[in-house]
Formats: structure tokens, C-alpha cells, sequence
């Protein structure tokens, strides 16, 4: 017999299946367009089945034209943000959304006990408990509220770091660490407590102690992990989502903030081993490593090249690599690039990408770029697959990036990027290095690259710079 529960049901499996098939799909370009699209239907299905099943279950013509008025502004909203952000924009932009996610958790925690637990008539707090759950819908609201309002807090100094309205160094509060582990402490105790005893203002302490500890705990980390921070809060949004969803007895947003949670804590682990930093202490927060100032080391003379002594070694080049970074986004020089890639091409010249994990402003960012750009996806090659290449490589072109390929990550271990990953430019026989002055980068660290035997700058916007490339050749 059809009931629209039945068929909500279904549809949420479906949607689960399409979020995994969006998951699955994001993970390589070539089929990244296919997995936003499955993204975008899971989503459809899922926002479709959700209003359907709450107007069945006797929403008031009011309450219905209210949420579906809601669902419209917001996409609305959506689309419009999407179609404006720049793309150096995208991590405070995704750290804003973060913190909706948090405060729904939030709403749907407090609502979630203003409902059962602080309910006069107390009708539904006795239902539960003659079946022995209403322990377990406590712990829900307030395991709901807490990591939502760990999660908005956190989101809205992200943004603000990011967008650089608020300084980018860590906070550095005597005892910082101490902090941190006593609210985690608290909310255990608070948490037991709460499920003896679910009262208002055990709610009210933990919602404060919450938005507290999102606050502190991203204020204390510096600028050079806020990319992991990013991607740390999209996993606590998932948890917060999947909270919501025990609460709610839904099972989509359970599956759904799974996959968000599991998946951005694995995305966060790969960024710090990419960053060469601790996974643990970035998530305990307040353990950033700030880069210091560039030091006064004397590194020697650079030497500087011009765009036609450039288009001359590329004409006699076997091969080349190109390793962009942040300038070429912000230059957007990624269309040049990709007219350079296919006039060398056409002369036979081997051209290859080498993209480093944390290249740019985001997961993803250079190759984002380059696929907009249209260089085949054959050509464009993570960070391991092309290290060893470099030695066979006549001339390696150097796009607006400057900490991933810092040789002081490799060499010096009193570099503050010590021991992160880095591209191995300098063995080439010839490194170009495109940027508009000796400014460092992201870390602030100087690059002792520039002052290579083999190194030659080519100063200036990149996006001009390649084109004089393209006309001298
Ligand atoms: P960066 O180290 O940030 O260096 C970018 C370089 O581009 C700068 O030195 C700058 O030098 C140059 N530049 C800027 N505008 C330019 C333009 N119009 N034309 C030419 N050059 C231009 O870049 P990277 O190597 O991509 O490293 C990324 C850094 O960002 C890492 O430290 C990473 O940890 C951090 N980070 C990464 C992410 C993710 S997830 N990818 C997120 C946030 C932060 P001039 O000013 O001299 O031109």
C-alpha cells in the first residue's frame, strides 16, 4: 500500500545513494562534473521528500508555504552566491555556510528539548521514558547543541580570518591548551549530569560554553592552517548535521552528516600531511604554528630573465613542467598557461602539471583552474606522481606558487615549514619563477629558490607575463 512515508523513504535512500555517488565522483576531475550533478539531484530528492513528508504529517497551510518560502529564498541565495564568489573567496564563503549548519544544530537541539523535555503537558518525555530513551534524546539535544555551537562560532571566526577582518595571527591565551581540554572536561560531566537532571540552564551553560570554545579554538590557530581548519569544520558540520538527525529520527541527515563528518576529517588528514602538520593538535585547536617574519639571511643575488629569454628556452626545451600556485588564481593566468601548454605541445615539447596538495587557497584550486582552462586532465599530475621527474626536466615554469616549492621545507629544519611536502623544482635544469616582487608567500617565509644557480625570476602579473610568452614564440 502507498503511503508518503513509504515513499519519503525511498526517496531517502535514493538521495543517500546519490550523496555517495557526489562523493565518489568529486574525487577525480574527470568525473567531478558528474558528481556535483549527482550532488545537486540528491539534494533536489531529498529537500522534495522532506517538505512532502512534513506537509503529510499535517504542517498548517501557513507552517507549509512558510518552509517552502524558506527553501526558495535560500536557494535563491545559493545560486547567487555561487555565481559571484571569486574563486579566492571560496574557503571564507564555505567557512560562512559552515556556520548555518552549526546554528540548524543548535535550533534543532533547543527545539528538540523545548518539545519533549521542557514540555508542560510532558506527554511525549513520558512516552520516551516508559520506553526507556528519554536519557538518550537528552544526551542527543545536547551532544546536538554543543558540537553545532562549536561548529558556528568556529565557522564565523574562520570567515572572518579568512576574509581578513579579523588578524590572522593565534590567539594566545595564557594556559590556551588548559582551556580547551577543561570545556572538553565540563561538557562531559555537563553531559552526564543533563541526562540525570534536563534542566534549562544546563542547557543554557553548555550552549554558552560552546559557542566559547568554537571561538577560542579557532582564534588560536594561525592563518597557515586555516585550510585545515576549513575542512576540519566541514567535518564537525557533518557530526553536527548527523546529531540533528537522532534527534529529528531522520535517517538521510544521519547518512548524509556521516559523509560530510567522515569525509572531511579524512580530507583534513590529508591537508596536514601535506602541510607537515600534527592531524591531533590542529584538531584540539590552538596548536597553530604561525610562520614567523622573513628572516634578514643573506641568500645572494637573484638573477632576472625576460619573457623572450624565456619563450627561447622553452623553444628548445624536451620537456617542462609547470607547477602553479595561488598568483596564477589571483593573476588568472590560467588561460595563457593553458594556450602555452598546447602551442609547446604542437612543437612536440613534453608539458606537464605538478600540482601540490595545498597549492592555492583550496582543495583542488589549481586543478579547478587548469580544467576550467581546458589542459587535458592527462597532463596534470599530483605532487608524488611527478617528484622524480624534475631531474629529467629541461625547463620548470614556476606560476605565481612560492611555499610549495620552498627548498627550505626540504633543507632546513629551522624553517617554519619544515617538513612539508614540497615539489622538487630546483633540480630542473632551468627553474622560471613568475612573480611580481620578492615577496614571500603564504607562510612568510622567504624562499631561498629564487637565488638558485638555475633559477631566474620573471617578474610582473603573471597573466601579462605569459602572454608576452605566447607572443615572443
Ligand atoms: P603562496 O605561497 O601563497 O605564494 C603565491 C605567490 O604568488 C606569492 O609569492 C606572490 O608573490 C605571487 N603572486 C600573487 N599574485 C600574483 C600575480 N598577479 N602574478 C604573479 N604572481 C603573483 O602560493 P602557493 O605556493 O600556492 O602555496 C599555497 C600556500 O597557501 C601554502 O602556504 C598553503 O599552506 C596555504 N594555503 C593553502 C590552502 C589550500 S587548501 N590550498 C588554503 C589556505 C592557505 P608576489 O606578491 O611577489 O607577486
Amino acid at each position: 500500500m502507498f503511503s508518503v512515508a513509504t515513499a519519503a523513504s525511498a526517496a531517502y535512500i535514493v538521495a543517500a545513494l546519490l550523496f555517495i555517488l557526489a562523493l565518489a565522483g568529486l574525487s577525480k576531475h574527470e568525473t567531478s562534473k558528474a558528481g556535483n550533478s549527482f550532488g545537486i539531484a540528491g539534494m533536489t530528492v531529498a529537500l522534495v521528500a522532506t517538505i512532502a513528508l512534513a506537509a503529510h504529517g499535517g504542517l498548517s497551510p501557513v507552517a507549509l508555504s512558510l518552509l517552502i518560502g524558506a527553501t526558495v529564498i535560500g536557494a535563491a541565495i545559493g545560486l547567487w552566491r555561487a555565481k559571484v564568489v571569486e574563486m579566492t573567496g571560496m574557503p571564507e564563503l564555505i567557512a560562512l555556510l559552515h556556520s548555518f549548519v552549526g546554528l540548524a544544530a543548535v535550533l534543532v537541539g533547543w527545539n528538540g528539548y523545548l518539545h519533549v523535555e521542557a514540555c508542560p503537558c510532558g506527554s511525549e518525555a513520558r512516552a520516551l521514558d516508559a520506553q526507556g530513551l528519554l536519557g538518550i534524546h537528552s544526551a542527543e539535544v545536547f551532544i546536538g547543541v554543543f558540537i553545532g555551537a562549536v561548529t558556528f562560532t568556529g565557522s564565523i571566526v574562520a570567515n572572518l580570518k579568512l576574509s581578513g577582518r579579523m588578524k590572522s595571527n593565534p590567539l594566545m591565551l595564557p594556559g590556551k591548551n588548559f582551556l580547551n581540554i577543561g570545556a572538553l572536561v565540563a561538557f562531559l560531566a555537563l553531559t552526564v549530569w543533563f541526562v540525570q537532571e534536563p534542566t534549562l540552564w544546563l542547557l543554557i551553560l553548555v550552549t554558552v560554553l560552546a559557542l566559547a570554545l568554537g571561538w577560542h579554538l579557532v582564534a588560536s590557530i594561525g592563518g597557515g592552517d586555516m585550510p585545515v581548519v576549513v575542512s576540519m569544520l566541514n567535518s564537525y558540520s557533518g557530526w553536527a548535521a548527523a546529531a540533528s538527525g537522532f534527534l529529528l529520527s531522520n535517517d538521510l541527515l544521519i547518512i548524509t552528516g556521516a559523509l560530510v563528518g567522515s569525509s572531511g576529517a579524512y580530507l583534513s588528514y590529508i591537508m596536514c600531511k601535506a602541510m607537515n602538520r600534527s592531524f591531533i593538535s590542529v584538531i584540539a585547536g590552538g596548536f597553530g604554528i604561525e610562520a614567523g617574519p622573513a628572516e634578514d639571511k643573506d641568500y645572494g643575488e637573484h638573477r632576472e630573465i625576460t619573457a623572450e629569454g624565456v619563450a627561447e628556452l622553452l623553444a628548445g626545451a624536451d620537456s617542462v613542467i609547470i607547477t602553479p600556485g595561488y598568483g596564477m588564481a589571483v593573476a588568472q593566468a590560467q588561460y595563457g598557461v593553458a594556450e602555452l601548454t598546447r602551442k609547446l605541445r604542437d612543437r612536440g615539447v613534453k608539458v606537464r602539471f605538478g600540482i601540490h596538495p595545498v597549492a592555492g587557497r583550496l582543495p583542488g584550486h589549481m586543478n579547478v583552474l587548469l580544467a576550467e582552462a581546458k589542459v587535458p586532465y592527462d597532463i596534470v599530475l599530483e605532487m608524488d606522481e611527478i617528484n622524480d621527474d624534475f631531474g629529467d626536466t629541461s625547463v620548470v615554469l614556476v606560476i605565481g606558487a612560492n611555499d610549495t616549492v620552498n627548498p627550505a621545507a626540504a633543507e632546513d629544519p629551522s624553517s617554519p615549514i619544515a617538513g612539508m611536502p614540497v615539489l622538487t623544482v630546483w633540480d630542473a635544469d632551468n627553474v622560471i619563477v613568475f612573480k611580481r616582487s620578492m615577496a614571500s608567500g603564504y607562510a612568510g617565509v622567504q624562499n631561498p629558490l629564487f637565488f638558485r644557480q638555475n633559477s631566474a625570476m620573471l617578474f610582473g602579473d603573471a597573466k601579462d607575463r605569459v602572454e608576452d610568452i605566447l607572443h615572443a614564440l
